[in-house]
C-alpha cells in the first residue's frame, strides 16, 4: 500500500504504475483503467473449439472458420475502480481503509496469472472468490470457468462496481457470473447464498491479509466453506508487507506471520472430518499482466478431503 497520509489513511495500490487510466466524468473519482495481457499458448491455438466455428455454405459444404480472436496474442481487461480518495464520496464510508476493495491490488493481478498458467484447475469449474475487490481476478477466471461466484463486503459503491466490471467485460468472458456479499464478519451471508455456493469446488482470494482481525475472521470463513461438501480446493494470493519497527529493530512482516499463524490454527481444525492439505505453491508460473512481480507475492493452497 504505497502513501499514507497522517492526517487521514488513505491507500493506494501500486498496481496503477502499470495501467492506463482514463477519468470517468461525473463518476466522483472512479478511473477506467487498461489492463492488458498476453493469451496464453492454449488460447490462440486452432485446436481450442471455443474459438473455432462451424458454418455450412450455399453449396452445403462445411466451412469451418476462425473468430476473431484466433491468433490474438494480446488482450486487455477494463477495470472502472476508484486509484484515489475522492471527497464526494466521504460519506460512504468512516475511514479510506474501508474501501481499498475498490481499486485492484498486485495480489489480484498475481493470482490472475496463476489462473492462466494453470488451466487445468480451472477450466470448467465452479470458482468462488472471497474479497474480490473490483472484480479483475474473477473476470480472468470467467475466461475459463463454467461459473463464477464474486464475492466481497457490501461497503461503498463494490457489488455494482463488480456488476458493471463483469458486463464491461462480457465479451472476454464465458462463464456465468454471479456477484453476491460474503462478510467474514457475518456467516449469515453465506447460507444466504447457499444456492450459488454449493457446486463450488475452487475459493480463491487475493490481497486479503493486512489487518490482523479480518484474517482471523476470513481463516473461520474458510473452515466454514470448506467443512461443506464438495470437496474444495483454495488459493491464496498475498503479497509480504515487510516493515521496520523499533521493538523488533528489524525488518518484519507481521501480517504474514500472522497469517503463517492462523494456517497451523486450520490444519488442526475438524480433523475428524477433514483431510487437510495446505502448503505454499511454487511462484515459477508465467507473467501474463504487467505489474512488477516482486519476491515478496506468495501464493498458498489449501485443499479440504472430507472423510
Ligand atoms: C486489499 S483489498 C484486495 C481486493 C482484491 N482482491 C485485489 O487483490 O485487488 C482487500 C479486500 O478485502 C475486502 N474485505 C474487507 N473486509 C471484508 C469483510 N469483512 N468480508 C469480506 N471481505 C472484506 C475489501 O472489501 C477488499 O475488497
Amino acid at each position: 500500500m504505497a502513501s499514507e497520509d497522517a492526517e487521514e489513511l488513505t491507500v493506494t495500490s501500486e498496481v496503477h504504475h502499470f495501467s492506463k487510466e482514463e477519468v470517468i466524468e461525473g463518476s466522483a473519482g472512479a478511473v477506467l483503467s487498461r489492463f492488458d495481457f498476453v493469451y496464453p499458448a492454449y488460447m490462440t491455438s486452432c485446436e481450442d473449439s471455443q474459438i473455432m466455428k462451424a458454418v455450412v455454405d450455399a453449396d452445403g459444404d462445411l466451412q469451418v472458420t476462425r473468430k476473431n480472436n484466433l491468433h490474438k496474442k494480446e488482450g486487455v481487461v477494463l477495470i472502472e475502480q476508484y486509484l484515489f480518495f475522492s471527497k464526494e464520496r466521504e460519506h460512504q464510508s468512516a475511514t479510506t481503509l474501508d474501501l481499498v476493495g475498490e481499486q485492484v491490488w498486485r495480489g489480484a493481478l498475481f493470482l490472475a496469472d496463476f489462473i492462466l498458467h494453470h488451466p487445468e484447475i480451472f477450466k470448467n469449474a465452479n470458482i468462488l472468490e472471497l474479497a474480490s475487490g473490483v472484480g479483475l481476478t474473477s473476470i480472468v477466471a470467467g475466461m475459463l470457468a463454467k461459473k463464477v461466484v464474486i464475492t466481497d463486503v457490501d461497503r461503498g459503491d463494490i457489488l455494482s462496481l463488480i456488476d458493471r466490471n463483469a458486463e464491461r467485460n462480457k465479451e472476454l468472458v464465458k462463464a456465468e457470473i454471479l456477484v453476491r456479499e460474503i462478510d467474514f464478519y457475518d456467516h449469515a451471508t453465506i447460507e444466504e447464498n447457499s444456492e450459488a455456493l454449493k457446486d463450488v469446488s475452487v475459493i480463491m482470494a487475493a490481497d486479503t491479509i493486512y489487518h490482523n482481525q479480518l484474517t482471523d475472521q476470513f481463516f473461520k470463513t474458510i473452515l466454514r466453506l470448506m467443512s461443506e461438501p464438495p470437496n474444495k480446493t483454495m488459493y491464496v494470493a498475498l503479497e509480504k508487507r515487510f516493515v521496520f519497527t523499533i521493538e523488533d529493530m528489524e525488518t518484519v512482516a507481521p501480517c504474514y506471520d500472522y497469517f503463517l499463524d492462523r494456517i497451523d490454527w486450520l490444519r488442526c481444525q475438524n480433523l475428524s472430518t477433514i483431510n487437510w492439505v495446505i502448503e505454499e505453491v511454487p511462484i515459477n508460473f508465467k507473467q501474463y499482466f504487467m505489474y512488477e512481480k516482486t519476491r515478496h507475492l506468495v501464493m498458498w493452497k489449501i485443499a479440504a478431503e472430507l472423510k
